[in-house]
């Protein structure tokens, strides 16, 4: 086991309440972070329908889902989080945003072996460790969504990352969450999204380019290579905001042409439609 007991987690979109959901399911103590009441309502909402999909599908008993909401706090203040062996950052997918926290939580964490990591998928680890003050302690552990449902975590140490945060690391995801983990090196995109991203940007471009239907696309991905889902369904789960950024982030560091982000998905980002989170995307959501 690797010590930690004590989970914060910053965000509670729909990968931070995901994380949290998993810790708190692990029996770990966990300490959500949002930025105002409104956000923590829907951050709490998130996890409860998400335990209620579980309890549905028989894969937890409701005593079990009150002990699992018991166990997550919920707070506005990044304060809360000085006594949390791990802080987990899973805030939106912008590199300024996640650099301010860092500075921030390198401060607030009073643990000395206290491991600030980031769900981040495609924003350097290093830089990150570099504006914490801590850079030894600070690692990238990758969730899939949804967390509770998604077997996978990344692992991705900086160049400044020590052995034992790393090993620690493994031990929370492997033991505690019992989760596997795979080992990414800290570039853009990592291992599954530098895979993943070019995947669904394809489908993008041949649905922008008339190509297919969005239904047909998609069938024939289910249907012609056993996928739980097709590429246009997967980027309105994932968010098309997110799938755009990720794509931004992996073109930025490699400047290779299948990461650059087809007009249509910057139209529909702009126009609010970002998938299953806003109810539209490439397909609507009651
Ligand atoms: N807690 C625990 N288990 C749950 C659950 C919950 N809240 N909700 C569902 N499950 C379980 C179900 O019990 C079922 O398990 P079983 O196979 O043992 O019976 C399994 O999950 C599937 O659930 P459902 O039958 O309810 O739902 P679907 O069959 O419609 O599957 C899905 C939904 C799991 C989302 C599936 O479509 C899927 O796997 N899609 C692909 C998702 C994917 O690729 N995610 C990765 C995205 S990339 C990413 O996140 C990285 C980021 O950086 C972009």
């Amino acid at each position: 086991m690797s010590g930690i007991e004590r989970v914060g987690v910053v965000g509670g979109g729909l990968m931070g309440s995901g994380i949290a959901e998993v810790a708190s399911r692990a029996g770990l103590s966990v300490m959500l972070i949002e930025v105002g009441d409104v956000a923590v309502e829907r951050a709490l909402d998130r996890v409860e329908e998400s335990l209620h999909r579980a309890e549905i599908r028989g894969k937890i008993d409701s005593a079990e889902a009150v002990a699992v909401l018991d166990r997550i706090d919920f707070s506005t203040d990044l304060e809360s989080l000085a006594d949390r062996d791990l802080v987990v950052e899973a805030a939106s997918e912008d590199e300024v945003t996640k650099l301010g926290l860092f500075r921030k939580l390198g401060r607030v964490l009073t643990k000395d072996d206290a491991i600030l990591a980031s769900n981040t998928s495609s924003i350097p680890i290093v830089k990150l460790g570099a504006v914490s003050g801590r850079a030894g302690q600070v690692v990238g552990v990758h969730f899939f969504n949804p967390a509770p449902v998604m077997q996978l975590v990344e692992l991705i140490p900086s160049l400044t990352t020590s052995p034992e945060t790393l090993a620690r690391m493994r031990s929370f995801v492997e033991s505690d969450l019992e989760k596997h983990a795979i080992d990414a090196t800290d570039r853009a995109g990592f291992v599954v999204n530098s895979l993943l991203v070019p995947y669904l940007l394809s489908a993008i471009r041949m649905y922008e380019a008339g190509y297919a239907s969005a239904d047909d696309i998609d069938r024939g991905m289910v249907l012609g290579c056993g996928h739980p889902m097709g590429p246009l369904a997967l980027a309105d789960l994932i968010g098309l905001d997110t799938v755009r950024a990720i794509g931004i982030s992996m073109y930025n560091e490699f400047k290779e042409p299948l990461y650059s982000q087809p007009p249509v998905l910057d139209r529909m980002v702009e126009a609010g439609l970002l998938g299953k989170k806003s109810q539209q995307g490439f397909y609507s959501y009651g």
